[in-house]
């Protein structure tokens, strides 16, 4: 038997000031496609805003149903509708801000595991990286030059 050891590299950011321009205006545009999420379930409301190559940028957010597992993160919606309406665009950086409404949530919080899976997809078929950058509701921003840090041993199509 042998050990393997596999290493993820994330970049912090103390405080959403400290990030570049864009950046900072991606996570801006996060921040208010937070706001008009539907999650009168679990009151935890979630805005991604997704930076493609022809500038144009997709906002999503978490959408609930009262029959749960319909429901579908800020991630998936985003980047599903990225994909649906400019199919031949690469994704180039994707901004996440996440939180409670009831509690203090000034940690990054990270995408769902089936959220990494689906952006994933997209990585490996425009075979360049995507910058993810994700916050709390205040606080340190974590930044990761590719999916892979956030999924390694992805499966892809690769193995079909
Ligand atoms: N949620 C997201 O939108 N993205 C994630 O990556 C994690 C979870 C949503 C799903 C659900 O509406 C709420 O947050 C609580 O799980």
């Amino acid at each position: 038997m042998k050990e393997i050891n596999i290493q993820s590299t994330f970049y912090i950011f103390e405080t959403i000031d400290e990030l570049p321009e864009d950046i900072f205006l991606l996570m801006q545009k996060a921040k208010e496609a937070r706001t008009k999420a539907y999650a009168p379930y679990s009151n935890f409301t979630v805005g991604a805003a997704i930076l493609l190559d022809n500038n144009q940028v997709v906002l999503g957010n978490n959408q609930e149903n009262a029959s749960y597992p319909s429901g579908l993160c800020a991630e998936r919606t985003a980047i599903y509708y990225a994909a649906a309406n400019y199919p031949n665009s690469k994704i180039l950086k994707i901004a996440i801000i996440a939180g409670s409404l009831v509690n203090d949530t000034p940690q990054p919080i990270p995408p769902c595991g089936a959220c990494r899976q689906a952006i994933a997809e997209y990585e490996v078929k425009q075979e360049t990286p995507i910058e993810i950058y994700f916050m709390g509701t205040s606080g340190n921003v974590l930044k990761s030059n590719s999916l892979k840090n956030l999924l390694p041993l992805i499966f892809d199509k690769s193995q079909l």
